[in-house]
């Protein structure tokens, strides 16, 4: 608890370009989440270097998301939007959590394994260890609640163990967290595979819509969709292609399946797939259009990054002294 409010934390890394999915299965609930809770939002750019990364690339992706996270609608005043490298107790607190994570809890990950697979030439320790460090940007914040999508509960899950692992030894250090379970953000999956999680990392550009896709683009990837030979509107898992652009159209106008089936009904998949891409597009011209302003804006933007950063380091520093006393590092001389 902060100020009365339960602490959320959440990160994303700015590897890749964020897909529609991303912001309607997360950034889009984030907003409304620092409303009631005390909410760290980070660019997790520690993350990202456990795959080899373009430096200039990094640096000005890492930006842009940071932009996008304000032009999104999180409040920088209320939400703490920060870089990760920028505070240092995240590594600092890993690699203390590190000693208290087993090799075999870490081969389990089944992240890792996919990851490896990947990146064969190149499965650093950072990656064996990446959720080690994700559990240090948790517990360094106490947070209660995190939101995370499928293929982070596992990440969450060890977080807790180490957690409870720690306190075990030591007494009540960090808050064991809980995964934030609410209005469960929009699972948008792929638009060439349904079966799929729309993802930035795929390598076929038409499965995914990306934030910064321009109108025609978006139309275009809607209008080749995969669907099906139904020839008929429901929302039934009998019809995963469908399916997905019913939820995309009510991600994006908040309406009900119930309401959009209704509103198809003797419409022709043509049709459907323009009225999808027409919303898409207009959930997200405003948005692009925040984003170009705000990268205008720099010393507004270099402000937040500063005090944020500020704010960030304040509370993690404060759990890693409390960490550094009880694992017996000898007491700073001032
Ligand atoms: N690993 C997460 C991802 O790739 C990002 C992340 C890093 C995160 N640290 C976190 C998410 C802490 C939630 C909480 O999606």
């Amino acid at each position: 608890m902060l100020d009365g409010k339960k602490v959320l934390f959440s990160g994303m890394q700015a590897t890749g370009n964020l897909t529609l999915g991303n912001y309607l299965g997360a950034l889009k609930n984030w907003v409304s989440l620092a409303d009631e809770y005390m909410c760290f939002y980070s660019v997790v750019d520690e993350h990202s270097i456990t795959v080899r990364q373009d430096p200039a690339v990094l640096r000005k992706r890492s930006r842009a998301l940071l932009t996008l996270y304000i032009a999104a609608g999180i409040d920088p005043e209320k939400a703490c939007i920060y870089y990760q490298s920028h505070v240092s107790a995240h590594a600092e607190l890993a690699w203390i959590l590190n000693c208290f994570t087993y090799m075999g809890e870490m081969n389990r990950m089944t992240q890792f394994k996919d990851k490896s697979a990947k990146h064969a030439d190149n499965i650093n320790v950072g990656l064996f260890a990446y959720p080690v460090l994700m559990a240090a940007d948790i517990l360094l914040y106490q947070a209660d609640l995190v939101p995370v999508g499928k293929d982070q509960t596992q990440h969450l899950e060890i977080t807790r163990d180490i957690a409870n692992r720690f306190n075990n030894i030591y007494g009540n250090v960090f808050t064991i967290p809980e995964p934030y379970i609410g209005k469960a953000g929009a699972n948008i999956r792929s638009l060439q595979n349904p079966a799929k999680k729309m993802s930035k990392s795929d390598e076929n550009p038409n499965a995914s819509i990306y934030l910064m896709d321009d109108p025609d683009t978006i139309r275009r990837k809607f209008r080749r969709a995969v669907t099906d030979s139904e020839a008929t509107i429901c929302y039934r898992p009998e019809q995963p292609g469908i399916m997905n652009l019913i939820d995309i159209y009510c991600a994006c106008t908040n309406k009900t399946p119930d309401e959009a089936v209704a509103e198809f009904s003797g419409l022709g998949y043509g049709q459907l797939k323009e009225a999808v891409g027409e919303s898409v597009v207009e959930l997200l011209a405003p948005l692009q259009q925040r984003c170009a302003e705000l990268s205008k804006e720099k010393s507004y933007i270099d402000g937040i990054i500063k005090n944020n950063a500020e704010k960030a380091g304040y509370y993690a520093n404060k759990t890693l002294r409390k960490v550094h006393k009880k694992i017996g590092f000898p007491e700073r001389i001032r």
